[in-house]
């Protein structure tokens, strides 16, 4: 694809239906895998992460058949999966590496697992340590970067703390618990997204919730089950997003994921002044879902720091970008997570933002955009930096601009959302027919 420009003007308008959650897609694949007997998933994320993470499986001896309808998965029980020959490549997927991480420590053998550059550059220190407690051999490069070289077997359960909010290194830790010789315990003082707990008691682990808390016993007999994967919240914010800058939009979004752990971005962009409805909220598989009614209207500005940056994490370079759309401005902090993402999305982000006009300040931990007296937005010429993400918040920011922005390297927004230029354009020229 490489560069793709985008004109502004237009209204959002119409009915989607947004492809698969893409955390809760890892998670169903990676625990069909390790159950007994085959499982169906529908709705599966188009997402290229969550493609690596069948892939990573495939090599595993995972049996997986996908078509346009679902993905069948041969479940191989705790203990099925074989040593690979090749090493496995999450390619840019920090969650496909992170969570892979937990089970192969609980495995009899050794296996290397790298990335893309990107992948790389990131830090696996967070999942090594934890591991590594719990008895696993982990080599990687430099002591804290990919490739990882994890030599698995039995573990000890542990009760540990999470140094940072992370449902990546949650995850690792419960996955590996499966494989412990007693009751493994993560405890957080900052809540992160609980789809493995979710999904793993769907299958019949067995799980102590509580506040700040999670234990699991080990050897859970985990059963194969159909699941139907939510819509993706995290790439409906985009299209939220554009329908909050651009006049007159109406946007209805179907079975979206509204797990309270993700859902606070929506409360976040209510208290700005959008017009934000939810219908039809259910419990599917476990996982809360809803209908999403947005309409446009003006937003006043705000800030978001503390558990609501951990909340919002993948959402925050769209609210940055809202900045120039908002009275006030809007303001991050204690984001410096934001800077060890697909790539350090809080420089990223301002230096698309201000290539477009926008007035931004940078700190150590986040950025403050500046409202709609700092100048309306210019269409540039923007460099995403590889980032999915960045290339979406820069596209949709560039919706309101006067001129258009070419985005470089758009095709890095497959990572996340594949479907991306071709739903915006869909509900974009629902307006003109
Ligand atoms: C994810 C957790 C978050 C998030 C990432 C997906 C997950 O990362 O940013 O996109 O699926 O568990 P951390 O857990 O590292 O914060």
């Amino acid at each position: 694809m490489g560069k793709r420009a985008i004109s502004p003007g237009g209204t959002i308008n119409g009915v989607v239906e947004l492809p698969g959650d893409k955390s809760i897609s890892h998670r169903y694949a990676i625990l069909t895998a390790l159950a007994e007997g085959t499982s169906e998933i529908r709705n599966y994320s188009s997402a290229a992460d969550c493609r690596s993470t069948l892939d990573c499986l495939r090599r595993l001896g995972v049996e997986i058949d996908v078509t346009s309808e679902r993905v069948k998965v041969v479940g191989k029980g705790l203990d099925g999966l074989k040593e690979s020959r090749k090493d496995l490549d999450a390619e840019n997927s920090g969650t496909t590496m992170r969570l892979l991480s937990g089970v192969l420590s609980g495995q009899p053998f050794k296996t290397t697992i790298s990335g893309d550059g990107s992948l790389r550059r990131r830090p696996m220190r967070r999942v090594m340590e934890p591991l590594r407690q719990m008895g696993a051999e982990i080599k990687s490069a430099d002591g804290d970067k990919a490739p990882l070289e994890i030599r698995g077997g039995k573990l000890k359960a542990i009760e540990y703390t999470l140094p940072i909010p992370s449902a990546q290194v949650k995850s690792a830790v419960l996955l590996a618990g499966m494989y412990a010789d007693g009751v493994t315990a993560v405890h957080e003082s900052v809540q992160t997204r609980d789809h493995t707990e979710l999904a793993l008691r769907e299958m019949g682990a067995s799980l102590e919730l509580t506040k700040g808390t999670v234990k699991i016993k080990p050897r859970p007999k985990l059963q194969a089950r159909n699941l139907i994967v939510p819509g993706d919240l995290s790439a409906a914010v985009f299209m939220i997003a554009a329908a909050l800058i651009l006049p007159e939009s109406q946007l209805m979004l179907h079975n979206v994921g509204l797990n309270p752990g993700r859902g606070r971005v929506l409360d976040f962009l209510i208290a700005l002044g959008a017009s934000i409805n939810l219908a039809s909220v259910q419990l599917r598989d476990g996982e809360l879902i809803g209908d999403v009614a947005v309409r446009h209207a003006p937003l006043k500005g705000g800030s978001v720091s503390g558990a609501m940056t951990a909340e919002m994490i993948d959402e925050l370079p769209m609210i940055a970008a809202l900045g120039p759309y908002t009275e006030e401005g809007i303001e991050i902090r204690d984001a410096q997570e934001l800077r060890v993402k697909e790539s350090d999305r809080v420089a990223a982000i301002a230096e698309g933002l201000r290539a477009m006009g926008a007035k931004v300040e940078e700190f150590p931990d986040g950025l403050r955009v500046e409202g709609k007296s700092a100048g309306k937005l210019k269409g540039a010429k923007v460099d995403p930096k590889g980032d999915h993400r960045i290339a979406m918040a820069l596209a949709v920011a560039g919706l309101g601009a006067d001129g258009d922005t070419t985005i470089r390297d758009a095709e890095c927004v497959g990572v996340s959302f594949p479907e991306f230029f071709k739903t915006l354009e869909k509900l974009r020229g629902a307006e003109a027919a």
